[in-house]
Parts: C-alpha cells; structure tokens; sequence
C-alpha cells in the first residue's frame, strides 16, 4: 500500500464535465494504490448557477468568476479546462505560459491555427499537459488497441473509428454553443467528438497523410432563447476517408466517423481493424464484448471474448461487473495523473497535445476537402 499525495484540482468551467470531475474524485478510492488522490478545491466560472452547484461539494473552497484567479493560485496543483471551445485557446495558452499542469477538453483550441499556438506555448513551457479522452480506457477498447499494436493484424486492410450518437434528430432541441460556428469552430462535429475517434489510430502511429471528407449539416435552424429560429450552422455529421499511412507497411483504408445524428445510436464509440492475418472489434454499444477474427484450420473465425471489468490502473471492483462511462472517466484520470507522477509505467496514456494537433490537421483537411470536392494533404 503505497502512501497517495493530494492533489488539488481547480476546475474552469464548471458545466457539464467540470461537474463529472466531482464524480470522478468521489469514485477514487475504488483505485488500488494510486499514487495520488485528487478533489476539486476551486471552480471558476461566470455562470452563478454554475459556481453554486459545487458549493456543497466537500473540498472546494474557492468559488470565482474569473479563470485567471486558479491560473495565477498556488494553492492549485492542476486545472481541469472545460469550457466551450472559443475559449480554450487564451485559457490553455495562459495556463501554459504560467507552467500550471493541466488536463485540457479536446478538440484543444477552436481550429487548427489555434491548437498550433496552444501547442508552441506548451512546448515552451514545462506544464505537463494531456487532452481529455476516455473512451480507449473502455477495457474492450485496450484490448483492441493492443491487439493492433502487437501486429496482429498482418497486412492492414481497412480500420473504422467512429462515435455516434444522436442527439441531434429532435430538431425542436433549442440551439447551444456546441451547434454554433463561433463558439463551436467551424469543424463542427469533429471538434466535439473527433478527437475520440483520432486517439487511438494516432496512437498506433496510423497517420492520415490524404483525406477526402464528405460533411453533413442537416439541421440548419434550431429554437433559440425566445423559441424564435436561429442559425445551426456547424456540420451535423462527418464521414473521413482517409488514406493511413503506418509506420512500416502498405498505406491503407481508414475511415473516421462522427455523427451527431446516427439513428439508433445514444452513444456509440468503436473500433474496427482488419489485416490479412487477423481483426478485431469493439464497440461500446456491446462494451462486454471484444470480437477477434482469424483463420482457425482453414475457416475464417470471428470469436468473442469477454474482457471484463479489467482496467489499466486496477481496481477494487470485480472483474466480471461491466464497465461504463464513469469508469472510463475514472480511469482516464488515473492515467494522467499517475503520468504526471511518473507512475503510470507502460499503461495506455492519456492524448497528448501533439496528438490533439494532429487530429486538428486532419479535420482542416477535412474542411478543405469539402470545399473543393477532392482529397487533401493534412
Ligand atoms: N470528454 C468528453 O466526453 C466530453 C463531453 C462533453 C464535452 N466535452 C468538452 O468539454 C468542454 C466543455 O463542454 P461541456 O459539455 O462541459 O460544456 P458546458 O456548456 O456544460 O459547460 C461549459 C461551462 O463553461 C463555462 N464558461 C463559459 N465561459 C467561461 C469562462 N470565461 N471561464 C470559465 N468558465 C466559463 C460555462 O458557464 C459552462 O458552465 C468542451 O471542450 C467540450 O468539447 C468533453
């Protein structure tokens, strides 16, 4: 039993995944001697009704409108950033510049332009900083990261990531800054759920090196404040084909896909890699089941495994309950915090911010592609 060394987390934006930290920090002790125990201490944001929801979280002892409070504080060890993503630029940069260590929200600045000034200041400065994504901790979604990364696959042939979800269809669902070009960015869709789909093929050093995008905006008006119709004018869907080139190998088929409108689908994360020597298969729509494929006697096999309640940083709860959202979350920060620690060892790292710039690339692409119809260089 090792002895943990509080950390002290202040939170900007305390929306919808600032709050989810506080969940976080509650479920921690269901970890097995991490080396640190993180709660939330500090919470800036303008919204009153925001700051006053953490009032009665047991920790917190700093409530503000103003984020330049916790980047200038002492008494804060690490930021969690989470605001609308107009924002992250001046937040992340600042935090940077001011050594503070952080965990940022993807899609790590508005554009790519901007990723790249966040990026320089961070490379300048000695703030250990990663990007929220917590899907790949889905212990299927590891197992197939491994199983990739082994070379099983042989030869690659095709590789499918994607997150659907569809939280889109009602289109009397009021207007929100995640569907406006302004404070959502102009990559739409793949600013909020893109880097999801980019960090595990990123990881393996699958590199989109040509991209040809066929973007989808579906819902062009949603109901604002007053129910009167506003503009919705960020892209509803994605669909990416790219053109993956490995570290060693063949180039090969890779496609990213997002949507905001994927009927049948609340939230649906996957990855699917075939090769000439063998596949795999995960899905958080079936989150106990990893598929495998290979050629057993001479017949072509998909086999199910069931990879349990079995995470990279261990757990006291059984390995044969389920897995969900929460515990990816968990999970998540125990890995960037351990990282931070020097302790995670060769467990699976949360993304880094030169993987978020990639992903940024690659959606401008994207953009371009769409414009002009044809394939682009990222
Ligand atoms: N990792 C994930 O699964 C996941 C899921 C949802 C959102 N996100 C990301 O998290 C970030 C926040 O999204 P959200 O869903 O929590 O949004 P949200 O709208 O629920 O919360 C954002 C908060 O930021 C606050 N804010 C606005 N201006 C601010 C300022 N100047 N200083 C401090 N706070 C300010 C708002 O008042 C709000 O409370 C985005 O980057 C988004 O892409 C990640």
């Amino acid at each position: 039993m090792t002895t943990a060394t509080d950390v002290r987390i202040g939170v900007i934006g305390g929306g919808l995944m600032g709050r989810e930290l506080v969940g976080v920090c509650g479920r921690w002790p269901l970890l097995v001697d991490h080396p640190v125990r993180p709660r939330v201490t500090a919470v800036a944001d303008p919204a009153p009704a925001a700051r006053e929801w953490f009032r009665n979280s047991a920790g917190v002892e700093r409530l503000t409108a103003d984020w330049h409070e916790l980047v200038d504080s002492d008494d804060i060890d690490v930021l969690y950033i989470a605001v609308p993503h107009q924002l992250h630029e001046d937040i992340y940069a600042a935090a940077a510049e001011a050594g503070r260590d952080f965990l940022g929200e993807k899609p790590f600045g508005i554009d790519m332009a901007a990723a790249e000034r966040v990026v320089a200041a961070i490379d300048r400065s000695s703030a250990f900083v990663r990007v929220s994504s917590e899907f790949p901790f889905y212990p299927g979604a590891l197992r197939a990261y491994d199983y990739a990364a082994s070379g099983a696959l042989g030869d690659v042939l095709d590789v499918r990531s994607g997150f659907w979800h569809s939280s889109d269809i009602n289109r009397a669902k009021p207007i929100n800054w995640k569907r406006r070009v302004e404070t959502c960015g102009e990559i739409g869709v793949m600013g909020d759920l893109g880097l999801h789909v980019a960090h595990v093929p990123l990881r393996l050093g699958w590199q989109p090196r040509l991209v040809y995008a066929r973007l989808d905006d579906v819902v062009s008006e949603r109901p604002g404040p007053d129910g009167t119709p506003v503009a919705c004018d960020t892209w509803d869907n994605a669909l990416l084909t790219c053109t993956a080139h490995p570290p060693a190998g063949r180039d090969f088929t890779m496609l990213w896909e997002t949507r905001r409108i994927a009927p049948g689908h609340a939230n649906t994360w996957f990855f699917d890699a075939v090769g000439m020597d063998g596949g795999v298969r995960f899905s958080t729509r079936e989150p106990t089941i990893l598929r495998r494929f290979a050629m057993r006697d001479g017949e072509q096999v998909w086999e199910e495994v069931q990879p349990g309640n079995v995470s990279a940083w261990p757990v006291l709860s059984g390995a044969i309950f389920e897995f969900g959202f929460a515990d990816a979350l968990l999970q998540m920060w125990a890995s960037y915090l351990a990282e931070r620690a020097g302790a995670l060892g060769d467990r699976f790292g949360t993304a880094t911010p030169h993987e978020a710039l990639s992903a940024h690339r690659v959606f401008d692409a994207a953009l371009r592609s769409q414009r002009s119809e044809s394939p682009q260089v990222p």
